[in-house]
């Protein structure tokens, strides 16, 4: 393999567009290869993006010699299928978020990555941005003490439309698994463990998905994360955490550049850092994962494999509580 990492883009939907995006200011990526179900759709976004290969259909995507690694940018529902398809085709793969429908998809596509020895990566892409690697650092340093309660929340609101993937259950609509999922994420970055004990509710529309969920979650020591995730509410989209020494919060938590950290040191302004990132951000995730293919890795460290089943075990429960089931489970 070349320095350059050769990637095709599965699916040419709005996540597609951004990453392709994103993946433009990485000298060390090439666009080479786009799949969509319609010839139309693909030889569009190749013209937009400056993609030599396009592909009508996933398989002749999957297939191409030309591609080392395969974004896959469907809805959740496909995920699954797509992936294992790539992976089969001996691609490393990055799958957008939610990585699956449930726990067992997720072990599924995971154990086919295992067997043909690629890379596998949930495409949580905020871990990636600057203001998230400085919360792990400062959490590493001890320099708010003992985590003890964090609260975050990512809602917005969108328009009713019953067909499209948000709303639609056959698509896998919820704001659980399109906008809270990353709100879990958060909280097992932070704690670094599954919660022992979920307490949640969610409230189900028209069309059968949830249209707005919170979630308690309380971990071993008796720590806590209060969540709130919705699709037909906007939110403040903000995140804290608070320790036994001091606290940190984030204005605009999952897409942000500043973060402001209270302690001993910092004065009751806190002190606040700006942390700005290349790109639309999507390039982070991407960097990250061309790092770990160049190493021979087979996961990323910041977004492994097995808190990947574990988180979507997590959200499987928070559905269970809440009564929503998708059709196709
Ligand atoms: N990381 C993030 O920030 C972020 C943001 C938004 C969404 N996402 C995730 O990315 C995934 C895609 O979201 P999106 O907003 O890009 O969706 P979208 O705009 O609806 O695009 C999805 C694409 O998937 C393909 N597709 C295949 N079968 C489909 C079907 N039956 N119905 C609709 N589309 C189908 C289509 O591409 P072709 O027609 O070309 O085959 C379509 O353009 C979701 O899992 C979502 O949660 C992530």
């Amino acid at each position: 393999m070349s320095d350059t990492i050769r990637w095709g883009i599965l699916g040419t939907g709005s996540i597609a567009h951004k990453f392709a995006t994103g993946l433009a200011v990485l000298p060390d990526a090439a666009l080479v290869a786009v799949g969509s179900r319609r010839q139309k759709a693909a030889d569009a976004f190749g013209d937009e993006f400056d993609v030599p290969n396009r592909h009508a259909g996933y398989e002749a995507l999957a297939a191409d010699p030309d591609v080392d690694v395969v974004y896959v940018a469907t809805p959740h529902v496909f995920h699954c299928d797509n992936t294992v398809l790539c992976l089969d085709h001996g691609k490393h793969v990055l799958c957008e978020k939610p990585f699956a429908i449930n726990a067992h998809e997720t072990r599924q596509m995971i154990a086919e990555a295992r067997r043909n020895h690629r890379f596998l990566m949930a495409a949580v892409w905020t871990r990636f941005l600057p203001t998230m690697v400085k919360l792990r650092e400062i959490l590493a340093s001890g320099r708010i003490g003992e985590v003890k309660l964090m609260q975050v929340d990512f809602g917005f609101r969108a328009g009713l439309k019953p067909e499209a993937r948000l709303f639609n259950p056959a698509l896998g609509g919820g704001a659980l698994l399109d906008v809270g999922s990353y709100t879990v994420q958060l909280a097992a970055m932070v704690f670094g463990q599954p919660p022992a004990k979920i307490t949640s509710t969610m409230q189900l529309g028209e069309t059968g998905v949830d249209e707005q969920t919170a979630m308690l979650f309380t971990y071993d020591q008796g720590q806590m994360a209060q969540l709130a995730c919705a699709i037909r509410t906007s939110t403040s989209q903000e995140a804290s955490i608070f320790g036994t020494e001091g606290r940190i919060h984030f204005p605009s938590w999952w897409n942000g550049t500043t973060l402001t950290v209270w302690d001993k040191s910092s004065g009751a302004e806190g002190e606040t850092m700006t942390l700005p990132f290349e790109g639309n951000g999507y390039n982070c995730e991407a960097q990250a994962v061309m790092e770990c293919i160049r190493a021979g890795k087979l996961e990323s460290e910041v977004m492994p494999l097995d808190e990947t089943i574990q988180l979507m075990e997590t959200l499987d429960t928070v559905r269970a509580q809440g009564g929503l089931r998708y059709p196709m489970e």
